[in-house]
């Protein structure tokens, strides 16, 4: 068996958790160590049946344990990548976790790091960069290209061709239609729909039906 620590104690962690208990049913293969998470309140107690065993600088105590992020942040959105970045400085592995039921079709590339929660697709010729995270029932097209430090909310919809570039945070129930580019670095808020490409905003925030920037958004709806 090998061994797994989950970064971050919070409610993507206890998910993270439950893929791994469902990956377990089928074939046995982690055992949890625990959490790290650089909340003082949670040092030492129990969370989902799993102990906080540290803060994230202690990552490098466990060079022979595997890790993977629940760690992110629609407004702070760097921070899943800097703690990548230090975990790694570490010398430490990231794990990559798919849960049994999602479906996963031809030539899908998953690197490590990522997390596939329950019921999403992944088409032909998809593929999920480093440290990628989807929430449940994610539906990603072929050929469509997540970039790494990427976090999906739940539900999204995303045509073929589509790029989203690195730290991306794509909110619940966004859709896009085919062969889009968002630029890194973008949030688009919950239930947006994306129907061209998302560029050239200094506030890297994309909002509404279809997605406008922030700045239009409030203009228009004020
Ligand atoms: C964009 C976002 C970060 C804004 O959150 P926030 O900064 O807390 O903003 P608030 O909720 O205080 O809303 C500010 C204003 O924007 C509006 N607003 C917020 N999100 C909106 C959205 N997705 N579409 C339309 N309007 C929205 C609010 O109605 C509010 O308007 P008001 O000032 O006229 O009352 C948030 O809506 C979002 O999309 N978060 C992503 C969450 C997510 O997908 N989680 C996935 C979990 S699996």
């Amino acid at each position: 068996m090998k061994q797994l620590i989950i970064l971050g104690a919070g409610g993507s962690g206890w998910d993270i958790v439950s893929i791994v208990n469902a990956i377990n049913a089928v074939n046995g293969e982690w055992e949890i160590v625990g959490f790290l998470d650089d909340n003082p309140a949670l040092a030492g107690k129990e969370f989902c049946g799993v102990r906080v065993v540290g803060t994230i600088d202690d990552a490098v105590k466990y060079p022979k344990v595997y890790f993977v992020s629940s760690i992110a942040n629609p407004t702070n959105r760097i921070i899943r990548r800097m703690i990548w970045d230090k975990v790694t400085r570490f010398g430490c592995e990231f794990a990559t976790l798919v849960h049994p039921s999602a479906i996963i079709y031809d030539n899908v590339t998953i690197k490590k790091g990522c997390v596939v929660n329950a019921n999403c697709m992944l088409g032909n010729g998809a593929c999920l960069e480093e440290d990628v995270h989807l929430a449940y029932a994610c539906n990603i097209a072929h050929e469509t290209v997540l970039k790494s430090h990427v976090t999906l909310g739940t539900g999204v919809n995303l045509s073929s061709g589509v790029v989203i570039g690195e730290d991306c945070y794509i909110g619940a129930g966004v859709s896009s239609t085919h062969d889009i580019t968002v630029e890194p670095d973008t949030l688009v808020a919950v239930g947006a729909a994306i129907i061209d490409d998302l560029v050239n905003n200094s506030m890297k925030m994309w909002i509404g039906v279809p997605a406008i920037p922030i700045k239009e958004y409030i203009r228009k709806n004020r």
